[in-house]
């Protein structure tokens, strides 16, 4: 892609870019107005689960479009998005069963959002005002409007807006290959977990309302799944001190690490969940918000009314569309397909992983990073500068390959990591396309 400025009335990404422009999709491809196609080996954010182009979801938006489009929620409710709630708490732990609500938003920085004020007047609710706080981990990702970068812990994404968000405390994250303590699993006995403990000892704990974080991290730590025992130390702290548990899944919900839910990994059972992305495969703009059925009492026995909202919340268009994406998962057991087809990518990188310049790849399902090193032996990064997880994007698209990349993966700043997320229809031939193209990537940018 050219740097020249390019003629266009989209305030893009980036301004000095020239962006191609998609205009279809099919299966794991995007085509573009050239012809061009593209293997979407990220499903674009891990947002795509289904597949593009799937002819049915776009009927089922048009059927509800032209029944109704649109009614507010402080004066209705719709058909679909009664029905996508019922189905989203029924793939939900088991303490979402018997009483849980769903609030959908439209996309995930919202519905971080609107867990952490939900979490804030939950305390109002049940007397104690002076819990506010959402403690959060370094090195996470949880949106980008101002309350949802307040409890992300991501160096470069905070950096602009630093002077105006509000510093509740970030703890350490649970990422084994570059310990913040130095430490191994399991001789560490969760000392990242136990930062958190640390953390309320020495801060007043009780200005704590909830707790957030990403059971397997994306965006900003390359698919780094939490270690066995992590979530259930986490939860022995929280309800010690009664601080609520928010699951953040917007990007590791709706079945991507093959579970429907990556904290059903650990059986563990937040009070809150948090879900995005796939819930619509990219058909729609939609996310959600699972609320455990003792918040949702405390609410209709208090104030029973939550002091929030978006005009588009619950959209009947966006739900339709969570509800076709849906029967779409059920008909072609999509779910079902996420681990072996994981098993199939990671067997295809595995030529990859002897590479000296590649100190990991790691993930659960289709939700797996490669990370780069400078020194496989001291995991040592690049310098930030050397821009090495742009570099393999760019070269993989020379191979009409598609990745998300990201850096600050070892210590915030430096850390360069490619996300590799798939739709789950990805067959073996395209594994291996994805594969190979890295393979291409790592001789050119490492000349090896
Ligand atoms: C874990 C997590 N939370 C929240 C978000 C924000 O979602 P959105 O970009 O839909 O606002 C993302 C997006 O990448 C994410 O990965």
């Amino acid at each position: 892609m050219s740097t020249a400025t390019h003629t266009t009335s989209l305030f893009s990404r980036n301004l000095r870019k020239q962006y191609p422009v998609a205009v279809r999709g099919e299966g794991c491809w995007i085509f573009d107005a050239d012809g061009r196609r593209y293997l979407d080996a990220s499903g674009q954010a891990a947002v795509v689960s289904i597949g593009h182009g799937v002819q049915e979801i776009g009927r089922a938006m048009a059927a509800q479009s032209s029944q109704i489009a649109f009614a507010h929620t402080t004066q209705f409710h719709s058909e679909p998005a009664e029905k996508l709630a019922v189905r989203l708490l029924a793939l939900a732990p088991q303490n979402f069963q018997n009483g849980g609500r769903v609030y959908f938003t439209s996309g995930g920085s919202e519905a971080t959002e609107t867990a952490i004020k939900l979490a804030r007047q939950y305390f109002l609710e049940s007397k104690q005002p002076a819990r506010y706080c959402i403690v959060s981990r370094r090195q996470s990702y949880h949106g980008s409007t101002l309350g949802a970068m307040s409890v992300s812990g991501n160096v470069a994404r905070r950096a602009p807006y630093a002077p105006m968000i509000p510093e509740w405390g970030h703890v350490a994250p649970c990422f084994c290959y570059h310990c913040p303590f130095g430490k191994t699993y399991p001789e560490c006995n969760l000392a990242c977990a136990d930062d958190l403990d640390a953390f309320l000892r020495a801060n007043d704990a009780s200005s704590v309302a909830a707790f957030i974080f990403e059971p397997v991290v994306g965006a900003t730590l390359g698919a780094a799944p939490a270690v066995d025992g992590y979530t259930a130390r986490i939860a022995e702290i929280c309800q010690k001190r009664g601080i609520l548990m928010i699951a953040d899944e917007v990007m590791t919900g709706m079945g991507r690490t093959g579970k429907p839910f990556a904290s059903e990994h650990w059986n563990f059972e937040p009070d809150i969940i948090l879900t995005g992305k796939g819930i619509a495969s990219g058909y729609a703009p939609l996310g959600a918000v699972l609320v455990a059925p003792h918040i949702v009492e405390m609410y209709e026995k208090g104030s029973g009314s939550f002091m929030h909202g978006f005009t588009y919340q619950a959209h009947p268009v966006a739900t339709a569309a969570g509800n076709a994406v849906f029967d779409c998962l059920e008909a072609h057991k999509l779910f079902d397909r996420v681990t072996p087809a994981g098993e199939t990518l990671r067997k295809a990188l595995s030529a990859v992983e002897e590479h000296p310049h590649v100190g990991q790849v790691r993930g659960l399902g289709l939700l797996q990073g490669v990370e780069f090193v400078n020194s496989k032996a001291s995991r040592e990064p690049f310098p930030k500068e050397a821009g090495i997880a742009e570099k393999i994007r760019q070269t993989m698209l020379e191979k009409n390959v598609l990745v998300y990349p990201g850096q600050g993966c070892a210590d915030g700043t430096r850390g360069d990591h490619i996300l590799l997320a798939p739709p789950f229809v990805v067959t073996s031939q395209e594994c291996q396309l994805i594969a190979d193209a890295l393979q291409y990537a790592l001789s050119k940018v490492f000349l090896t």
